[in-house]
């Protein structure tokens, strides 16, 4: 998905992925997974409203996106006091114990200091190629961290975004560094995404622990 994809989408505020509510494993699961005090970093995290959950739980959030438009919204929707840097080609939005890099996680440097990983419909926005430079920037600069996954999973591996990254690709993709354990899965059948052709979708919730920290 090249960049002008997800400005379009972002300035079109054709945002079917957005929720209005924090996503419904974060909040089961959430308070057990994640330790207040600690970093969480959020990568292609939109507008997130999930981002606040994890704020209001103690966490600081490192957050990455390349729409500004997004990284605006979520601060006017929170009605957080901000204050604008620049840093490596990135503007950083940022409040208390809240930063969001506006720009493209290819190109982020700041790995220090991240303790958790937070992916809800990132890994499954990014086609095959891109998908696994990003599974390599997790494994390379985030292989110390516990990362709370949720993935989707359907019978297609043409469409997309979201595409399907169903247990075996994240197995492929995490296995060598990370114990990772299925916790949840909930299948829908006949999912309004993607025109309505699908038959069934499997949200999936991963954890991944580190096999040396
Ligand atoms: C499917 S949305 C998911 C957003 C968020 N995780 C959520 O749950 O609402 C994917 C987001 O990733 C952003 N994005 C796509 N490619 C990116 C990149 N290379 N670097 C940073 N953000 C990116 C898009 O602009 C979009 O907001």
């Amino acid at each position: 998905m090249k960049e002008e994809f997800w400005m379009e989408k972002w300035n079109r505020e054709d945002i079917g992925f957005h929720q209005q509510a924090p996503n419904s494993y974060l909040q089961e699961f959430g308070t057990q997974f994640f330790e207040a005090g600690k970093t969480v970093l959020v990568p292609l995290c939109g507008a997130s409203i999930d981002m606040k959950w994890l704020k209001d739980q103690g966490l600081n959030i490192v957050g990455v996106e390349l729409s500004e438009k997004a990284t605006q919204w979520f601060f006017e929707t929170h009605n957080l006091e901000l204050k604008i840097t620049e840093l490596d080609g990135f503007k950083i939005y940022e409040s208390e114990n809240i930063k969001i890099y506006t720009g493209d996680i290819f190109t982020f440097k700041d790995w220090d200091n991240i303790d958790y990983v937070y992916d809800r419909a990132s890994i499954v926005a990014l086609p095959k190629d891109m998908r696994e430079q990003y599974v390599s920037l997790i494994n390379k600069n985030l292989s110390h961290t516990s990362i709370f996954m949720i993935s989707f999973s359907f019978d297609n591996e043409e469409l997309g975004p979201p595409f399907s990254v169903d247990s075996e690709k994240i197995k492929r993709y995490f296995s060598d560094l990370f114990e990772i354990e299925r916790v949840k899965e909930v299948r829908t059948e006949n999912p309004p995404i993607h025109g309505g052709v699908l038959p069934y979708i499997k949200d999936s919730l991963y954890f991944l622990n580190p096999k040396v920290k």
